[in-house]
């Protein structure tokens, strides 16, 4: 069994589904509101525990009544939470989402995300040093995402960095990185380069090895080589929130099998996470992606 440790943040997703996006000052009649699990690290470790690895979750949440849903929800899946925190006298995080024509806007409160420390990243290192893989995003304290790369890079564990939601690194993070999960805009802020700039000649250019997220086009890979392309998997969208998080828990949970196949594995299971509304929702078992795989070749 694969081993995965989640160094991230645990958000309540406010979802509403829109006929379109609204404009500042405006009203409009919106077609449903549902309340679901979410946040870059929890969707991560629910995807990868889904896929059939054994996932521990580096996190914090609020003393709110959310903060229990999300902890109870985080158990049901399988995830192991001994690191995760709550925080007195804090909400629990919160993403408010609007979903319009398989789009979506996404403002996100960090609030007890805000309190994942390095200390705390360190107190999880008998866990990370057993890990086959971690994975870390940046919705929580960038001196906490540091810590995981170097703790990653001191006992020898390759650690997956989702530079979502995007921000410039400095280059030396960007080298303890294992693999670095962006997608085009995100890579162009991470390097400080021109958004309009070739993607193949900024992966060239990355100062460590990038799978690059193209969504429905699929996915561009390097090694310390030419880049090269996984086509996307056609899908009929319904909310595209959390596809990168199902693509990169995936890209941890088949690492050993070769990235290759691990990046044909990880657009797979994030084409059927489009397919049901919600972050989680759609987020597939190892059993359903293996039958989907073997249908659509
Ligand atoms: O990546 C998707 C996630 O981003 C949502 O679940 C939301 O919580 C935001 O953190
Ligand atoms: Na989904």
């Amino acid at each position: 069994m694969t081993r995965v440790v989640v160094v991230g943040s645990i958000n309540m997703d406010l979802v509403t589904l829109s006929p379109r996006f609204v404009g500042p000052g405006e009203t409009i009649l919106g077609e449903r509101f549902v309340t679901v699990p979410g946040g870059k690290g929890a969707n991560q470790a629910v995807a990868a525990a889904r896929l059939g690895a054994e996932v521990a979750l580096v996190g914090a949440l609020g003393d709110d009544g959310f903060g229990q849903q999300l902890r109870d929800g985080l158990a049901r899946e399988g995830v192991q939470l001994d690191h995760v925190r709550h925080i007195a006298d804090c909400g629990s995080g919160t993403a408010s989402i609007t979903v319009a024509g398989g789009e979506n806007q996404i403002i996100v409160v960090p609030a007890a995300n805000a309190c994942v420390t390095p200390a705390q990243v360190e107190q999880a290192q008998a866990i990370i040093s057993r890990a086959d893989a971690v994975l870390v995003q940046m919705e929580i304290p960038l001196e906490s995402v540091e810590a995981t790369l170097r703790l990653g890079q001191r006992l020898n564990v390759p650690v997956i960095l989702n530079p979502a939601p995007a921000q410039k690194l400095p280059e030396a993070w960007l080298k303890l990185a294992r693999y670095v999960t962006p997608n085009q805009h995100e890579l162009a802020i991470l390097l400080g380069a021109d958004e309009h700039e070739d993607f193949r000649e900024l992966m060239r250019r990355a100062p460590c090895p990038v799978v690059l997220t193209r969504g429905a086009e699929g996915a561009w890979y390097s090694d310390h080589s030419e880049p090269a392309h996984q086509p996307g998997f056609t899908i009929d969208v319904v909310d595209t929130t959390g596809a990168g998080d199902t693509f990169n828990a995936a890209l941890a949970t088949f690492l050993h099998e070769g990235l290759p196949v691990a990046v044909r594995k990880a657009c797979a299971a994030a084409a059927l996470s489009i397919s049901r509304l919600g972050a989680q929702g759609g987020m597939p078992r190892a059993k359903e992606l293996e039958t989907w795989l073997a249908r659509h070749g």
